[in-house]
């Protein structure tokens, strides 16, 4: 840990440590675990933090321990200055500065043209939503016809020089529950390593229920049938996922937030595209910092402002949804028209 660096700690003792970027809230596609609606309420344009502004905020954020930044969306790559973007929290790391990663979740769909760039930007590592591999799946999922694209944009990725690489698939029972070994097969090839993720009740996810959950234990079933023996890899950092290794030595996680949340270790910070610091993904509220960036406050005063809401925070949102006697959906669809901040497209997958 860098010498100016004195880490954030949370009210359970947790420290910071991840920062999740939200850069847009606009997507591409309208997949049913996160945008099942048609209309949505889109957070206004000039809301949106300039490229300065995310840069002075992610020096705050690193000189109060983060040393991973993940930038999302929505749809990142809708947001054209995403190079430029890449370019500035780029340049925050190096010499003494903690931050040590920088990644980026996308779902695939404009990666063919921009890998290039955006490698040459300084980005580390690239995880790409992909569920399925079967186009009509897709477009049922998505209710968009760019699973080639897709495909396109994966075989970018390597070609460009990323390593790495990940795929999230969130595992539906009764849409994509068969095709668990198919993914990993298919990233053996990529190469890529995939992360079975329950669906989850988060905002936005106005169609879930628990019955349309395959667990982390009815997908290591699945997989021990298939493959054999699975081992598990002793986990050695505060991410979400547990990871496994099959016989031949492929290695995959699963991310297991509905029915084993990761809330006791969870170190992550969320800020939407317009600037609303939320401590957790099921947050109902944040800390507007848009307000303090655009009224001109030092990195001094963002760092006191993130140090003291820091202290504040004992949010364990996953684990208080488990601990529900009857879960049915987190936020009702009209509560999420009023407040699109609700919205997971909005505060990032
Ligand atoms: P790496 O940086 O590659 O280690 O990524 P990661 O393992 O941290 O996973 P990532 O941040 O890409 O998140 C993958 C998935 O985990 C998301 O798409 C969500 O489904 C779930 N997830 C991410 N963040 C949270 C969170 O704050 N809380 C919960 N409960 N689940 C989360
Ligand atoms: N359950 C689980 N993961 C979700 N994501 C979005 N909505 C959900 C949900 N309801 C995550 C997926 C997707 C990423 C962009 O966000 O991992 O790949
Ligand atoms: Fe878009 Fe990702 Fe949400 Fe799918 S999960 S609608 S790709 S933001």
């Amino acid at each position: 840990m860098p010498h100016q660096v004195t880490p954030a700690e949370d009210a359970l003792g947790r420290l910071l440590g991840d920062l999740r970027l939200s850069i847009i809230d606009q997507c591409n596609l309208r997949c049913q675990y996160c945008m099942p609606e048609e209309h949505y309420t889109w957070l206004p344009r000039a809301d949106l933090l300039t490229v300065d502004e995310i840069d002075r905020l992610v020096e705050a954020f690193v000189a109060l321990g983060v040393s991973k930044v993940r930038l999302t969306g929505g749809e990142p790559l809708i947001r054209p200055e995403l190079p430029e973007i890449i370019s500035a929290v780029h340049s925050r790391m190096g010499g003494t500065s903690g931050l040590t990663d920088l990644a980026i979740t996308t779902n695939g769909v404009l990666l063919a043209d921009r890998a290039a760039v955006l490698k040459a930007a300084g980005l580390g590592r690239i995880s790409i939503s992909l569920d399925t591999l079967r186009p009509e799946r897709f477009e049922a999922l998505s209710r968009r016809k760019s699973h080639s694209k897709v495909l396109e944009g994966i075989r970018s990725v390597s070609a460009a020089g990323f390593r790495d690489t990940k795929f999230d698939s969130v595992v539906i029972r009764g849409f994509n529950q068969d095709e668990l070994a198919d993914l990993i097969e298919f990233a053996k090839g990529v190469p890529a390593e995939v992360r079975f993720i329950e669906y989850m009740d988060v905002g936005g996810a106005t169609h879930w229920s628990m019955d349309k959950v395959y667990t982390k234990e009815e997908i290591l079933a699945d997989l021990r049938e298939r493959y054999g023996k699975i081992d598990p890899i002793s986990k050695v950092d505060a991410a979400p996922a547990n990871r496994y290794r099959l016989p031949d030595g492929t290695t995959f996680g699963i991310i297991a937030s509905t029915t084993d949340p990761f809330c006791s270790t969870c170190n992550r910070s969320r800020v939407t595209a317009d600037g609303i610091w939320l401590h957790c993904l099921y947050s109902i509220g944040g800390t507007n910092l848009r307000i303090p960036l655009r009224d001109g406050a030092t990195s001094e005063e963002l760092q006191s402002i993130l140090r003291a809401g820091w202290a504040r925070r004992a949010d364990r949102g996953a684990e208080n949804r488990l601990a529900l006697r009857s879960r049915a959906v987190f936020v009702p669809v009209e509560t999420l028209k009023r407040d699109p901040h609700l919205e997971m497209h909005t505060r990032g997958g």
